[in-house]
C-alpha cells in the first residue's frame, strides 16, 4: 500500500485542519473565506491583466456549471420536473453563464424536502455538541472525521480536504479559495444525492448533512457555506489485516461487494460504474462492506458508432464489448465493475484456504470474473450458492461420521487453567479458535492438529451462523458452564485392534 507513508503525515497535518474545521462549525461562525472577486488578487500567471481575471473566472464558473449538470440526472423525477430557472448564487450578481439554468434553490429542495422525506436525517443542529475528534481517513477530495454525538452516538463526518489534491489543484488554477470550496464541494454534494438514491446494506447509510454553519440558520446556508455529511460510522478497510483473516470473514467482503454491484446494475439511476474503485473507497462496519466515496459513481453507458469504442482497458487486460443497436456499450458499467471487483479483492481475499469441499465453486467464480463470462445476475447467484453449502455444511459430506467418536462429550462444562496454542488463521490471538459446522468438523481438525488434546463449543457463532470451537493442548479442570460443551480426546490405544 503505497499511500501508507502519505496518510501518516496526512494524519499530522490534517489534525490542526479538523480542530479548526470544528471549532467553525461549533462556534458557527460568520467568517467566510476571505477572497471574494472584488479582492481577487491581480497576480496571475502573467503579472495578470482584467482579462485573464475574467477569463479564469469564466473557466471556474464554467466548471462549477459542469459539476451542477453532473447531479441533476441523479436528482429523482420529481426533482428534476421542477425546472427552476436561475443562476448560480455566489456569482449570480457578475456572471450570466450560458448555459446555467436551474437555481441554487434547487438545493434547498434537494435538502430540505429530502430532509421531510427521510426523517431519520440529522441536521446542522445535531452538530452543535460533538464530543470527540479524531481522523478517520482522508482522499484526494475528503477529509473524515469520528465524532460522538450527544447520546453516546459514534458518527463519521465527511468535509471539503482542505489540503487535498482536489483543492490544491483548483487553488492553484483558480487563485480563488471562496470558488474552490464550491466547487470542491459539489463532490459532497454529489455524494448526498447517491447515498439517497442509492441506499442498500452494503453502501454507507447517510445519516444526515448540513449545508453551510452548524447552528447558524438551522443548515440552510445554501452554496456559500461549509458542506458536512453524516455518516455511519465505519473501519477503512485493511487490505493486509483482512488478508490475515479467515476465509469466512474474507468470504463477506466479497460476498457483500457481489450483493453491492447487483444492485448498482439495477440501481434506480440505471446501471452505476464506480470509476475509482479501490479497497480505499470502502469501509466495514460490523464486518459487512460498505461503500462509501460514491462521488465516482457514473450512471451513462459510453455511446458507441462500433464495438471499438466499447473497449475496457485494465493494466493487463482489454475486453471489447459489442456496441448495441441503440448505439450505446450496454453492460460496460457491469462489466467495469466485475472485474475491478475481480483485480482488488477476489484475486486476494478468495481462493486462498477455501474450504476444501468448496475450492471447485470458489475456482469456477475467479475464471468467470477473471474473463468476464458471467454477468452480475450469474455471479451473485454463484456466491450465494457457495453461502448456502457452506452454512449447510454439506461440503462436508465425506468427513467420516465415526470420527467424533473419538472424543468424550461433557455437556455443561468449560475448562479452566488452559494450555492453549496457536494456529492460524485463528478468530483469537492467544489460541486457537476456528469457525466449524459442527462438533464432528471440529473433531476431524483436532485430530489434524497434533497439539490438540480438547476443544470446547461455546454457542458462539460468526455471521453465516457457524460454531466458535477453542482447541487447546490442556487444561487443568472442567468448570460448570451452561452454555459450553467439552468434547475431550480419548486417550489413543497403543496398538489398535478393533
Ligand atoms: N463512514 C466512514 N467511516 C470510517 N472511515 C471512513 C468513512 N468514510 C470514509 N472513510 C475513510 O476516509 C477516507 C476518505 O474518504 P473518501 O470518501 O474516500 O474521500 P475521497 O473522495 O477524498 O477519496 C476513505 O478512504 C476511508 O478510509
Ligand atoms: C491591482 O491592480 C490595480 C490597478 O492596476 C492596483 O491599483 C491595485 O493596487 C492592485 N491590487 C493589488 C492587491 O495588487
Ligand atoms: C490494451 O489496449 C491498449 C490500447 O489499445 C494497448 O496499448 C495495450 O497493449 C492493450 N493491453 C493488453 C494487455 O492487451
Ligand atoms: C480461466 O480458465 C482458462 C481455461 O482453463 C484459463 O486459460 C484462464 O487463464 C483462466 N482465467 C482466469 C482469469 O483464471
Ligand atoms: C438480473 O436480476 C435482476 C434483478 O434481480 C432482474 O431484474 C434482471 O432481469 C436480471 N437480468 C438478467 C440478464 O437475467
Ligand atoms: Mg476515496
Amino acid at each position: 500500500m503505497p499511500g501508507m507513508g502519505n496518510s501518516l503525515r496526512a494524519a499530522a497535518l490534517l489534525s490542526f485542519v479538523v480542530i479548526t474545521i470544528l471549532v467553525s462549525l461549533l462556534i458557527s461562525s460568520v467568517q467566510q473565506f476571505g477572497a471574494t472577486l472584488t479582492n481577487f488578487p491581480n497576480a496571475t500567471v502573467d503579472g495578470g491583466d482584467e482579462g485573464e481575471f475574467a477569463s479564469l473566472r469564466k473557466a471556474l464558473i464554467s466548471q462549477l456549471n459542469e459539476r451542477r449538470k453532473e447531479i441533476i440526472p441523479l436528482l429523482s423525477s420529481v426533482d428534476k420536473e421542477k425546472d427552476l430557472p436561475g443562476e448560480h448564487r455566489y456569482y449570480s450578481q457578475r456572471y450570466q453563464a450560458p448555459e446555467s439554468n436551474w437555481d441554487y434553490s434547487l438545493w434547498n429542495e434537494i435538502t430540505d424536502g429530502s430532509r421531510k422525506a427521510h426523517m431519520d436525517e440529522m441536521g446542522c443542529e445535531a452538530l452543535v455538541d460533538v464530543q470527540a475528534v479524531d481522523i478517520l481517513g482522508s482522499g484526494y477530495t475528503k477529509l473524515v472525521v469520528k465524532v460522538v454525538l450527544p447520546g453516546d452516538q459514534p458518527v463519521a463526518l465527511k468535509l471539503v480536504n482542505d489540503q487535498g489534491t482536489d483543492m490544491e489543484k483548483c487553488l492553484q488554477d483558480f487563485k480563488d479559495p471562496r470558488g474552490c470550496n464550491e466547487l470542491v464541494s459539489y463532490k459532497l454534494k454529489k455524494e448526498i444525492v447517491l447515498l439517497q438514491r442509492l441506499k442498500h446494506p452494503n453502501v454507507i447509510r447517510l445519516r444526515g448533512h448540513c449545508l453551510g454553519d452548524a447552528g447558524r440558520d438551522g443548515g440552510r446556508g445554501g452554496e456559500g457555506g461549509r458542506v458536512t455529511v453524516i455518516l455511519e460510522q465505519g473501519s477503512p478497510l485493511q487490505m493486509i489485516q483482512l488478508l490475515q483473516s479467515p476465509w469466512e470473514e474474507r468470504f463477506r467482503v466479497c460476498l457483500g461487494l457481489v450483493r453491492l454491484l447487483h444492485f448498482l446494475s439495477h440501481s434506480p439511476l440505471g446501471s452505476v460504474a464506480l470509476l475509482d474503485f479501490q479497497p480505499r473507497q470502502f469501509v466495514t462496519v460490523a464486518g459487512e462492506l460498505k461503500l462509501t466515496d460514491l462521488d465516482d459513481a457514473s450512471a451513462e453507458e459510453p455511446t458507441c458508432q462500433t464495438d471499438a469504442d466499447c473497449t475496457l482497458q485494465f493494466p493487463h487486460r482489454n475486453f471489447t464489448l459489442p456496441c448495441s443497436a441503440r448505439g450505446v456499450c450496454e453492460g460496460l458499467n457491469e462489466k467495469r465493475n466485475i472485474y475491478n471487483a475481480y483485480r482488488y479483492f477476489f484475486t486476494y481475499l478468495l481462493p486462498h484456504q477455501a474450504p476444501p469441499g468448496l475450492t471447485h465453486l470458489v475456482d469456477h467464480i475467479m475464471n468467470s470474473t477473471g474473463e468476464l463470462k458471467a454477468d452480475i445476475n450469474q455471479t451473485l447467484e454463484a456466491f450465494e450458492r457457495v453461502l448456502l453449502l457452506y452454512k449447510s455444511g454439506l461440503h462436508l459430506d465425506n468427513l467420516p461420521p465415526s470420527i467424533i467418536r473419538d472424543y468424550t462429550v461433557m455437556r455443561g462444562m468449560g475448562t479452566s487453567g488452559d494450555v492453549e496454542y496457536r494456529c492460524w488463521p485463528s478468530y483469537s490471538h492467544r489460541g486457537c479458535v476456528l469457525s466449524v459446522h459442527s462438533a464432528r468438523e471440529a473433531a476431524f481438525i483436532c485430530n489434524s492438529h497434533s497439539q490438540c488434546t480438547s476443544f470446547s463449543l461455546t454457542g458462539q457463532k460468526t455471521w453465516t451462523g457457524r460454531l466458535l470451537a477453542s482447541f487447546r493442548s490442556s487444561f487443568s479442570h472442567l468448570v460448570p458452564d451452561g452454555t459450553s460443551e467439552v468434547y475431550l480426546r480419548k486417550a489413543k490405544p497403543p496398538e489398535t485392534t478393533e
